[in-house]
């Protein structure tokens, strides 16, 4: 197959190198000249693991290609994937430009007839949309079927995600683009679920909005853990192993960033709202979210009073581990308000420090040394749970802060390993040790 992905962001990438292991012909288009270049030379722009191995390889073996030029991108594809940004507005809404230029320019450069691959998060209703610009523009002799085909990706581990996830959604109309998509996937041994195109764009949000709603739900229990002197972890030991709620997404700590959570919770309260329904329940998983965030700067107070001129350590800056992302990460959250109160910051993270530094710039200090950036601070706040950090010697915060004060937001430490230790240890929903 022929396969042309619109847009190298996380998706658009891993996409397109992905499919190119499986032996499809892809092209990867982009705007971004100096990007395109990285591409070509072998390099990815984003840490992303497996995916720069999968690059060299399929690029030296000439089964996928980058260019900014659409006509060549779109000339001679039989599918092309959507795969652009979808950006959060002011009013929480999902700005759709970039999708309605790439079905515009799909329209004006197809030379053939082509099915059209939504990967990007769109609202429902958005396909429709892409396939109604397409068909106003194109050459009437050839024929255009759009189909929604979100990705459950994630970040840091989107490769391993790519060829194992548990589902691929398929979403149209027409029964013949589903049968040629479902093709392209089928060496995958990936169960496939077809639908209807608006259910399709509705099975992205509600499982997005679904697992925030894991995240803050555990979140509110950890709370109340932490006020009645009852240990999360136990707690969701013990509900985890029920099949009906599962083990997973429901690790307490200061709540979810990154580019989808954030910005599809509030895209789908919105778009509940457009359509008359007031969707309280995700409405209070965005506060609760919001809250968490600050727990951190909060706690700090309570334990040493004014953080004003005070040396604050932040370990991990990215959303997650195993990314370089800092998109809404609870970091920068933590970092504004510790410099709102006059804190002095010095942060570690193992690869997302330089994307940290485009965003704040100097307002805070970076190092790659864990012993340098705790060296004589107040307080230590741990904002992601990078392995690096999980495997700090605990005796590193006893000899080289001022007074051992960790605040874990993240709950990267056994309680009784730090038992051991003279720390004041304070985590998420556990009790406190001092
Ligand atoms: C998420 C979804 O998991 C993917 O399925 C989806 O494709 C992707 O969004 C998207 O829409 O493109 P991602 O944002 O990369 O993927 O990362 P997650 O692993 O889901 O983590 C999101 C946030 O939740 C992180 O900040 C993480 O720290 C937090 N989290 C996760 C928790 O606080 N607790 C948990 O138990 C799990």
């Amino acid at each position: 197959m022929n396969i042309t992905i619109a847009g190298t962001g996380y998706v658009g990438l891993v996409t397109g190198v992905c499919l190119a292991e499986l032996g499809h012909q892809v092209i990867c288009s982009d705007i971004q000249e100096e990007k395109i270049a990285m591409l070509q030379s072998g390099r990815s722009p984003i840490y992303e693991p497996g995916v720069e191995d999968l690059l060299e390889k399929n690029v030296a073996c000439g089964r996928l290609h980058f260019t900014t030029n659409s006509q060549y991108a779109y000339g001679n594809a039989e599918i092309i994937f959507i795969a652009v940004g979808t950006p959060e507005q002011q009013d929480g809404t999902a700005n759709l430009a970039y999708v309605r230029e790439v079905a515009h320019s799909i329209a004006q450069f197809m030379k053939n007839d082509v099915i059209v691959c939504t990967k990007s998060t769109v609202p429902v209703g958005t396909n429709d949309q892409i396939s109604e610009i397409i068909h106003r523009h194109k050459p009437a002799n050839l024929h255009a079927e759009v189909v929604a085909n979100p990705e459950f990706l994630r970040e840091g581990s989107a490769v391993v995600d790519f060829f194992y996830g548990d589902r691929i959604v398929i979403g149209t109309d027409c029964s013949k683009a589903a049968a040629i998509i479902e093709q392209i996937y089928l060496p995958l041994d990936i169960p496939i679920i077809k639908t209807d195109l608006k259910s399709a764009e509705m099975i992205k949000y509600a499982a997005n909005a679904f697992l925030a709603t894991k995240i803050s739900f555990i979140n509110e229990i950890a709370m109340i853990c932490e006020k009645v002197g009852a240990n999360i972890e136990e707690v969701t030991n013990g509900i985890g192993k029920d099949q009906r709620i599962g083990p997973y997404f429901l690790q307490a700590g200061i709540g979810y960033g990154g580019s989808c959570f954030p910005k599809d919770t509030k895209a789908l309260v919105q778009l509940a709202g457009n359509n008359q329904h007031s969707f309280d329940l995700l409405k209070a998983v965005i506060e609760v979210n919001n809250r968490q965030a600050s727990l951190p700067v909060s706690k700090a107070k309570e334990v040493i009073g004014s953080l004003k001129s005070k040396k604050v350590t932040l370990l991990g800056l990215s959303f997650k581990p195993n990314t370089d992302d800092v998109r809404q990460a609870a970091s920068l959250s933590i970092i504004k308000e510790l410099l709102k109160e006059g804190a002095i910051i010095t942060a570690f993270d193992p690869i997302a420090m330089s994307n940290a530094l485009q965003v704040l710039g100097n307002t805070i200090e970076y190092t790659q040394d864990i012993r340098h950036a705790l060296l004589h601070a107040d307080v230590a706040i741990i904002a992601t749970e990078w392995e690096e950090i999980k495997q700090i010697p605990l005796d590193f915060f006893e000899l080289y802060m001022k007074k051992p004060i960790v605040i874990d937001g993240r709950n990267c430490y056994s309680l009784k390993e730090i038992r051991k230790h003279r720390i004041t240890y304070i985590s998420i929903g556990r009790p406190i040790v001092t």
